[in-house]
């Protein structure tokens, strides 16, 4: 089972928090459009002999595409590679293009799956975000996407903002499931490099949440989810059954996926490539015939790590005996040796051979999970 995605390198308007590759100027667009097509053709052969069950359109902003645009691009897609007829097929969007037109048109093409952004239901926090939709268009979007026969809707949603109150924050969460949504994806807002939030930060002119402020809507995610059905299957992903993300879950479950695009990774077990993060020289290099990557081949204690920062992310957590038959005896003994000291203080729960975090452990997981990886 293996997945495709597909990067669309275009925002309208940049948002304050992002590192995504992408550009504001849609000048390329077209070209962008063709050369993708082109990649998806000469790297046809990346996943041979698996079938694709899921195809994801990431960005970026994949919502600027027209209806022919995407469809032209799967159509690529199902000529060149084994898809399977109940291929699970993602396009993120963006509130603001989701308009009834847009989405009667996006339901006669195979995308049964919307990720929609709406981050947050208050016009203060879409502002701050520097997100090019308001609070309504958040929540219309939502019932529009529903209204056109959508029933596999999934919403972005991030906390830690600063100014947003907890009450506003339950709100967030509270729409979310009046608007009986089945997936949601809920990020603490980080602060990464080269942002106009970190820009600010630098010249003390923004400040972060405390670490309480974070600790206590985290807490009412799980809370409100939870008491909806809702289960955490990944860390920042919460689902009803039968709707978690299979794009994602390929991922987490070390699957094999193909990256098509600027910035786009893809993966193959024994190695990972990364495409160049620039629109022009990803362009220029397509137009050659060439794929403009870097290529990994992963070294075994590589692969044990991108196994223990996916896997105790998730539900299913570490597998000792996938470790131990996967990689060596002596890294299943290394990591239980290690997590050891977050099973006895309850951040890590053992259940047979499977390691999962506890609630506790979820917040702080990546400083768990930095000390089970081989340095
Ligand atoms: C790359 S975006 C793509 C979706 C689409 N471009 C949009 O913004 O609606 C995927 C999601 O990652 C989340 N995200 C990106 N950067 C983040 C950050 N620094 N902190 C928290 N969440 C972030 C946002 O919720 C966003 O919707
Ligand atoms: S969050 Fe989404 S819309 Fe905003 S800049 Fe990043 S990719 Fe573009």
């Amino acid at each position: 089972m293996a997945g495709v995605y597909i990067h669309i390198p275009f925002c309208k308007q940049i948002c304050n928090y992002c590192d995504f590759h992408k550009s504001a100027s849609l000048k390329l667009k077209d070209e962008m459009i063709k050369a993708l097509m082109t990649e998806i053709r000469l790297r046809k052969n990346y996943l041979l002999d698996d079938s694709i069950k899921t195809i994801y359109f990431g960005g970026g902003t994949p919502s600027l595409l027209n209806h022919i645009e995407i469809t032209r691009l799967l159509d690529v897609i199902f000529d060149s590679m084994m898809v399977m007829s109940d291929t699970e097929i993602t396009l993120e969007a963006n509130p603001e293009d989701l308009t009834i037109k847009y989405l009667n048109k996006l339901a006669k093409t195979p995308v049964n799956r919307i990720s929609i952004g709406c981050q947050s239901f208050f016009d203060k926090d879409l502002k701050l975000l520097n997100r090019r939709h308001n609070a309504k268009q958040s929540y219309d979007s939502v019932i529009m996407a529903k209204d056109t026969g959508f029933s596999n809707i999934s919403i972005d949603l991030i906390y830690g903002i600063p100014g947003m109150t907890e009450d506003n924050f339950e709100i967030n969460i509270e729409k979310t499931i009046e608007l009986e949504i089945r997936h949601i994806s809920a990020y603490h807002l980080t602060i990464e490099p080269k942002t106009m939030f970190f820009n600010l930060l630098s010249k003390g002119k923004f400040k972060e949440v405390t670490e309480n402020e974070s600790y206590k809507q985290y807490k009412k995610l799980i809370k409100l989810t939870k008491e909806n059905d809702f289960i955490q299957y990944e860390i920042s992903n919460f689902a009803k059954t039968g709707f978690y993300s299979k794009h994602n879950s390929n991922y987490w479950n070390q699957s094999k996926y193909l990256g098509i695009g600027p910035s786009a990774h893809s993966f193959n077990i024994t190695s990972r490539q990364w495409n160049i993060n620039n629109n022009k020289e990803y362009l220029e290099k397509i137009k050659n015939g060439l794929i403009p990557s870097i290529k990994e081949t992963l070294e075994i204690n590589t692969r044990y790590n991108d196994y223990v920062l996916t896997s105790l992310r998730t539900i299913w957590g570490i597998d000792l005996e996938y470790i131990e038959q996967n990689f060596s005896e002596e890294s299943g003994k290394y990591c239980e040796n290690m997590a050891q000291k977050y099973i006895s203080s309850g951040l890590i729960e053992k259940k047979d051979k499977k390691l999962v975090l506890s609630e506790k452990g979820k917040f702080i997981a990546d400083n768990i999970i930095s000390e089970l990886l081989f340095v």
